[in-house]
């Protein structure tokens, strides 16, 4: 599925010319310092303001939850209150946290069972776009609301806060009244094929909601794509925009794509640069439809015109890998609706005929499907990783790894670049070989899994253990 013609249409008439920049909502602040964050049910209009409700689930009754702002280096601390009624966890996605800080339930910490608390403290060491969200049954957690923007600002401020906006992009699956549909939650013929895609997109929460930018001067756009597995595709050219970095990590200087389309993949994020033009309205369009479909409508008024692009965002400090000295490891991902075959194993089993609905293990990397009690490797502390990706598969992937960040040194056209930019989900194409580099300087248990939740759900889930 994909926005439909009806959202289209729906879509252009939600977009009002308001100037509505993204309201940082502030969290509670708990006496203690910890920001309080309650997960809990809470109806929502998605579709319209006269439609039918949504059953969500929140953080602090909003989706996305609180923006969290810190700068570099900051410690963050959030005490999670679970009125749910199943566990739940966070996750700080891409940042080189602490391992027992992660929040992934089953892996580096229990689930929060409903009515506990658990308390997140954990210091920032890179400055950039990331995200947040549950990690506990990701696939329906996600798909119900639970996820926000975490930004962490460089040491000295680079873009002012009216001209630093936030997009986190939803990619919603409503029913014909127009609510969350919760009766597809689950479906193995989404979990089987390119995951839960929806029919309605959001951004901050709201259909095509309208910007207002200043002529000639400069922005910073950050796009966090929070869906559960609809990869956006978009061209910065049509509106002029130049990329400032790419999973929270700055590019050198600002760089024109190559080529007409970039993909931002589930999970992952996308700075970009605009200097409006004066009078030049534009929209940010998602291109994969047959229509183009405009999800972000900017306005543009009279500025100061003093913007530059001549924009230097100071870099984190990741350690360079150490190409002499590599350890490298092969992941073969099957599995999948029209899949090429090979034998999934599951809890030591070795899956065949029923048990793949009554397990709902349909991908496997190597074989294995699901977190195993082995990690894929285990590797000593700063040892340089090369992971190789063969995607066995008829569908796209988007790869994330936790707690570090690594280069995409090969996309398998035979040409090794060393210097790519770091990344923590790295997109791979049915067919495709890539190699990615880190070096392994986070010690504790990280997940390897394909962002497209449901894939992750169905076995397209690993972990390394860095000692
Ligand atoms: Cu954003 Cu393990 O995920
Ligand atoms: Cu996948």
């Amino acid at each position: 599925m994909r926005p439909s013609r009806r959202q289209f249409v729906q879509g252009s008439m939600a977009a009002t010319l308001a100037a509505a920049f993204p309201t940082n909502i502030h969290a509670s602040l708990a006496t203690d310092g910890f920001i309080e964050f309650t997960a809990g049910p809470t109806k929502k209009k998605l579709f319209r303001e006269d439609g039918t409700d949504s059953q969500l689930w929140t953080y602090n009754k909003s989706s996305p939850g609180p923006e969290i702002r810190v700068k570099r280096g900051e410690r963050v601390k959030v005490r999670l209150i679970n009125q749910l009624e199943e566990p739940t966890s966070i996750h700080w996605h891409g940042v080189r946290i602490a391992n027992a800080m992660d929040g992934v339930s089953g892996l580096t910490q229990d689930g929060v069972l409903p009515g506990e608390t658990f308390e997140y403290d954990f210091t920032v060491p890179d400055a950039g776009t990331y995200w947040y969200h549950a990690h506990n049954k990701s696939w329906n957690q996600v798909a119900r609301g639970l996820y926000g923007a975490l930004i962490v600002e460089e040491d000295e401020q680079v873009f002012d806060r009216d001209h630093d906006l936030t997009l986190v992009i939803d990619d919603w699956r409503l029913d014909r009244e127009g609510a969350l549909d919760i009766a597809s939650m689950g479906s193995l013929m989404d979990w089987s094929h390119g995951g839960r895609l929806g029919n309605w997109l959001t951004v901050n929460g709201k259909p095509t909601p309208g910007f207002e930018l200043r002529s000639g001067e400069a922005y910073r756009l950050r796009l966090i794509n929070a869906s559960n597995a609809r990869t956006l595709e978009i061209d910065p050219n049509r509106f002029g925009a130049l990329v400032l970095g790419y999973d929270g990590q700055p590019l050198k200087e600002p760089e024109k794509i190559s080529g007409s389309r970039m993909l931002i993949g589930s999970g992952q994020r996308v700075d970009l640069l605009v200097i409006p033009k004066s009078g030049d309205n534009f929209s940010i369009e998602e291109l994969s439809p047959d229509q183009p479909f405009a999800f972000a409508n900017f306005t543009i008024i009279e500025g100061a015109d003093n913007g530059s692009a001549d924009i230097r965002l100071v870099s984190n400090n990741i350690p360079d890998p150490d190409y002499a000295n590599t350890r490298d490891f092969r992941l073969h991902m099957i599995g999948g609706a029209m899949s090429n075959g090979g034998e999934i194993v599951y809890k030591g089993k070795k899956l065949q005929g029923e048990d793949f609905r009554t397990t709902r293990q349909v991908w496997a990397f190597n074989g294995v499907a699901n977190l195993a009690d082995e990690p894929f490797f285990s590797i000593a502390r700063n040892e340089t990783i090369i992971i190789e990706t063969f995607n066995d598969t008829s569908f796209m992937h988007a790869m994330h790894l936790h707690g570090h960040h690594f280069r995409i040194i090969d996309s398998g056209d035979g040409v090794t670049n060393h210097n790519a930019p770091w990344m923590d989900t790295y997109m791979i194409k049915p067919a495709q070989t890539t190699r990615i580099a880190f070096v392994a300087d986070n010690p504790g248990k990280w997940l390897l899994h394909c962002h497209m939740l449901e894939h992750a759900a169905a076995g397209m889930t690993t972990w390394i253990n860095v000692a």
